[in-house]
């Protein structure tokens, strides 16, 4: 649980460093919006292309990128409109306003299940004071809706749009592209990285609650009936596992995802595949895997979409917190979307391993009576009427051409015949499993669970132990002196070095060389580079390994090509 002391000093250090800072300070600072600094966001960037390479591996899924803006129509369809909420309670005294959940957070295991005058009737028994002005005086807990709003256009002809609360809707705007480019064939899947946007109603804790943030989500579209699932075998470490405490596994459990699989804690084979792939990401990028557990949703605390949802939850200063969220999402949104555009392109075709012979119903328009009734659009009316998937059961009815037009069919209009057919296979929608993925409360965690503390010659010594692959830099240049030839040279190695491509390294010329080792160990720089009056006459500089501190010397020719070969370990 929270160490309130060794959190506030890696707040500071994050602060000091540059890592992530609170956004527009010199104004008094907005809760709920960070700053990468100049440190962070090369470690965000990092982060998220690992995340991109770690689902591309994946052969059928692809990268989107779709606005931020988002029309109103698109999240009534996804629901978002009229069910994204949180409660809010209102301090009548002091104007204060707080989500009502956590209010009584101490005196329920699931407040954010609660309906309004559930947590009404909560706060009122147990006497919740408001933590601004310590009043007892609340306002019912009403609604409140988390996206924020905005218009597109000016004036009389603008059109209330919001900004994305999830990037997940890009990719349900972009199925009938996605179909075309896997060229008609499921399963596949589209990712996006980008922000999102809650308004959170009083966002408190660091990086965990942002009201924009940066999300990595994909849209995995399958077959219901033809479910993929990779080899479970790969991943053969246990991890643990907690289902919903109302079905049929009560309990916690120390298992591998296979286990979990073949035991039915995890029902779906594409989501135990994706609990696989998560666990492996995030031990990519530095999670410590014993702050690890996979928790699945309570019916209750499900989102609108989901009918089976798992959190990956790490242990950090905060607690558990939900960092990824894994969710079986159906065909809501895709059907969803069908209703509200009529769009007929957000469905994909089964072909049956048998063709089926059927009887069905067909609707012959009559051209003695379409004809005259509307003569110059009577072709186009025929062919909307073959069109028809289904027959009408009342007369008249509405027929929308393809312009929009709409005409009545009267019952003289048509002869409805049932005819043998082979069909060959059918339209569906298909259903979508979603790994969403919080980045920044995922760097938050990276960061917590490589802070260490250490004690180096009596003194309090930190380090940020960071993976390689997501550090700031590569590698910092020390000249011992910035003078005497060794900041030229110095220089010329740092152009050398940046100019490999994907490596990035900086040059500290400031204060002591002991003071400049301890800056890179705190923003986890792992190699270190020094020029000292030897490099000038032999053309040797040192290299220092941040987790140990050892050193060994190593001529240029030898330091660039441990660098081409992707790491300096092998000098050691
Ligand atoms: N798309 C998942 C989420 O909004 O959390």
């Amino acid at each position: 649980m929270e160490d309130r002391e060794r959190m506030s000093r890696l707040v500071s250090l994050l602060r000091r460093r540059g890592l992530v800072l609170p956004s527009f300070e010199i104004y008094g600072g907005v809760s709920g919006l960070v700053d990468y600094g100049p440190v962070g966001a090369s470690i965000k960037r990092r982060v998220v292309d690992a995340w991109i390479g770690h689902w591309g591996s994946i052969t059928n899924v692809v990268e989107i990128d779709s606005p931020t803006i988002t029309p109103e129509p698109v999240l009534v369809a996804s629901g978002h409109v009229g069910e994204f909420n949180d409660k809010m309670s209102e301090c009548i005294s002091c104007g204060g306003a707080f989500r009502s959940d956590h209010l009584v957070a101490e005196f329920h295991e699931a407040p954010d299940t609660l309906s309004s005058s559930e947590l009404d009737d909560l706060i009122e028994r147990e006497g919740v004071r408001c933590p601004s002005c310590d009043a007892f005086d609340w306002k019912k807990p009403m609604p409140m809706n988390l996206m924020f709003q905005t218009s597109i256009g000016a004036m009389g002809g603008s059109r209330t749009a919001f900004l994305r609360p999830e990037t997940a809707q890009g990719m349900f705007m972009l199925f009938p592209a996605l179909y075309r480019h896997f060229r008609q064939k499921l399963p596949f899947g589209a990712m996006q990285t980008g922000r999102g946007y809650r308004n959170e109603i009083s966002p408190r804790q660091g990086m965990i609650r942002l009201r924009e943030f940066n999300m990595a989500e994909l849209e995995y579209f399958i077959d219901p009936d033809d479910p993929p699932i990779d080899d479970l075998s790969k991943w053969p470490d246990r991890v643990c596992m907690i289902p919903d405490p109302d079905g049929p596994h009560p309990g916690e459990f120390e298992m591998s995802f296979k286990e979990a699989f073949e035991s039915g804690i995890v029902k779906h084979p594409t989501v135990a595949w994706f609990l696989a792939m998560t666990m492996e990401f995030l031990e990519f990028v530095g999670i410590d895997r014993a702050k690890v557990r996979f928790r699945q949703h309570a019916g209750s605390e499900m989102a609108h979409y989901a009918s089976d949802c798992w959190d990956c939850e790490l242990m950090g200063e905060h607690g558990w917190v939900e960092v990824v969220g894994i969710a079986n999402r159906t065909c809501h949104d895709l059907e969803s979307h069908e209703e509200h555009s009529k769009s007929s392109l957000l469905r994909a075709w089964r072909t049956y391993e048998k063709p089926v012979k059927e009887k069905s119903e067909v609707i012959k328009p009559v051209g003695s009576v379409i004809g005259p009734t509307f003569r110059e659009r009577a072709g186009e009316v025929s062919s909307a009427l073959s069109k028809l998937q289904a027959t009408p059961s009342t007369f008249p009815f509405e027929l929308e051409l393809p312009d929009g037009t709409i005409v009545h069919i009267g019952e003289d209009m048509v002869n409805i015949a049932v005819e043998d057919s082979i069909v060959s296979g059918e339209y569906f929608t298909p259903h979508v499993i979603e790994p969403a993925f919080g980045i920044d409360r995922i760097i938050w965690h990276i960061l917590d669970h490589n802070y260490m503390e250490v004690d180096k010659e009596g003194e309090g010594y930190t380090i940020l132990s960071l993976k390689p692959e997501i550090a700031p830099f590569d590698l910092v240049v020390l000249p011992l002196f910035d003078k005497d030839g060794m900041d030229k040279m110095a220089r010329d190695i740092l152009t050398r070095i940046n100019s490999l491509r994907g490596i990035i390294a900086e040059i500290d010329t400031s204060r002591s060389i002991g003071r400049r080792y301890a800056r890179a160990d705190e923003i986890g720089i792992p190699w270190a580079v020094t020029i000292d009056h030897q490099s000038l006459e032999d053309n040797t500089v040192t290299v220092r390994r941040r987790d140990d501190q050892r050193q060994v010397r190593t001529d240029l020719d030898g330091l660039i090509g441990g660098l081409k070969s992707g790491s300096l370990s092998s000098m050691f």
